[in-house]
């Protein structure tokens, strides 16, 4: 019997209405799966919120945030710190993009990214270049929902309720081009052009000096799944060094493995001077972030403050939490003992086979995939953008599958413990519920 009323909790990012006149509740979960109110098994599609990479409930991961909560529950991060802190930005930066040293620990994706804003700004500044306060971010990107998130961020739903912003930003244009791309496997071939306009529209009209950094996510995520253009990011990573620009990647769902590589900056072969990630960086278990840098910029704030001065006036009450630094230091290792950064590029040919199968299926007007995430965009229902989506994502629900979607993209992106058979039937589900819906 349920023992709790459903009005108080305002839900994030919900249609708190339709979810509590039929709620879809989790009450437990192991490796592959979610266990419902009802008993049923739910195969997750969606590695929870992309964060799950390694699956739910490992013990490892488990046992270290036990003995953790019980040995140093929390411990201030402002002028003091604990042993784990230490340990678990060593083990990042080993793992991160040769080149990024240096460690910023905060409690999400959305707090990375502003983290990143204003350490891109106030890194100009600290070098004696205070003009360069302005911000690129990119249309359909997503960068939390923080108000510098926000602002660089480029989905127009998110923005629309919150009319300010930070002032002095711009956005190049999204990457989608359905027209010359669709139904690529991996890298579309077409578009590293739409990286030129930031040379020749965004710093024509700004001039760049004036310009602290450009930032965008390697692959756009949470609008849909964008994968780069073959080119793309390099030629954003050239443009920027001509002007003195830094570049940020928000690796918060293409860090640890997801793209069939550790890092999309690996993938893709381009380092940023900025990497943002989160999510997978615990295994979804502690909420954590991280901001990773390289040391020049790191150095340079050193080198501007005096001896007992505070650097960078920036932190959180739960920066480099204890339970939080415990859960990153056995996720990292987890993931490494069990190689599942290679093991998801190995599977990422059958996986690639099975959503490209999903062309035949109702409505499907483009599939694309990289590593182990896939995009499936649907033909919008006339006059109801984003119904089908839904009523997909439902259909998928009611069959015992958990998938992401934004409007009518549907979003696969499981943990990257999953196996061949279970790939095929995340598949499948989804055939069988696009066959079933309007
Ligand atoms: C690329 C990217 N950046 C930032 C965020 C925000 O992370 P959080 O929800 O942990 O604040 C997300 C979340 O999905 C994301 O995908």
């Amino acid at each position: 019997m349920q023992d709790y009323s459903l009005d108080a909790y305002w839900m994030p990012f919900t249609a708190n209405r339709q979810f509590k006149s039929a709620p879809r509740m989790l009450v437990s979960a192991q490796g592959m799966y979610f266990k419902d109110d009802a008993g049923r098994q739910i195969l997750d599609g969606s590695a929870g919120l992309w964060c799950v990479n390694a699956g739910h409930t490992r013990t490892p991961i488990v046992e270290a945030v036990q003995r953790q909560v019980a040995e140093l529950d929390y411990a201030p991060p402002f002028q003091m710190a604990h042993p784990k802190a230490f340990e678990a930005a060593e083990r990042l930066a080993e793992m991160a993009p040769a080149g990024l040293s240096k460690v910023f620990f905060v409690n999400s994706g959305s707090e990375a990214a502003d983290t990143a804003l204003k350490m891109a700004v106030a890194y100009h500044r600290v070098r004696g270049d205070a003009a360069r306060v302005k911000l690129i971010g990119r249309e359909r990107g997503y960068h939390g929902v923080n108000f510098g998130g926000i602002s660089v961020g480029g989905i127009a739903g998110n923005r629309k309720h919150f009319p300010v912003g930070l002032p002095a930003v711009d956005h190049l244009r999204h990457t989608h081009d359905l027209a010359r791309n669709a139904f690529s496997r991996g890298e579309p071939e077409y578009g590293a052009e739409w990286a030129d306009e930031l040379e020749n529209r965004i710093l024509t009209l700004h001039d760049p000096s004036t310009i602290a950094a450009v930032i965008v996510e390697p692959m756009a995520g949470s609008t849909g799944v964008l994968i780069p253009p073959k080119g793309y990011l390099k030629r954003l990573r050239e443009i920027c060094d001509r002007h003195g620009i830094l570049l940020i990647f928000d690796e918060v769902i293409t860090g640890f493995g997801r793209l069939g590589a550790d890092w999309a900056a690996n993938r893709f072969d381009v380092l940023p001077d900025i990497l943002t990630c989160a999510k997978g960086l615990t295994n979804g278990t502690v909420p954590m972030g991280a901001v990773l840098v390289k040391p020049d910029i790191h150095d340079a704030f050193m080198a501007a403050a005096g001896e007992r001065a505070i650097e960078f006036p920036h932190g959180y009450t739960y920066s480099a939490h204890p339970l939080a630094c415990a859960a990153a230091v056995a996720t990292l290792k987890l993931y490494q003992d069990e190689g599942l950064f290679e093991r998801a590029a190995r599977l990422s040919p059958h996986f690639e086979e099975k959503a490209h199968a999903l062309r035949a299926a109702p409505y499907v007007k483009d599939v694309r995939n990289l590593g182990l995430v896939a995009g499936i965009e649907l033909e919008s229902r006339p006059g109801a953008p984003g119904q089908r989506g839904f009523d997909a994502f439902l259909k998928c629900w009611e069959k015992g599958v958990l998938l992401r979607f934004t409007g009518d993209i549907l979003a696969v992106s499981p943990p990257l413990i999953i196996d061949e058979a279970q790939i095929d039937t995340l598949f499948g589900t989804m055939a069988e519920a696009l066959s079933e819906i309007a």
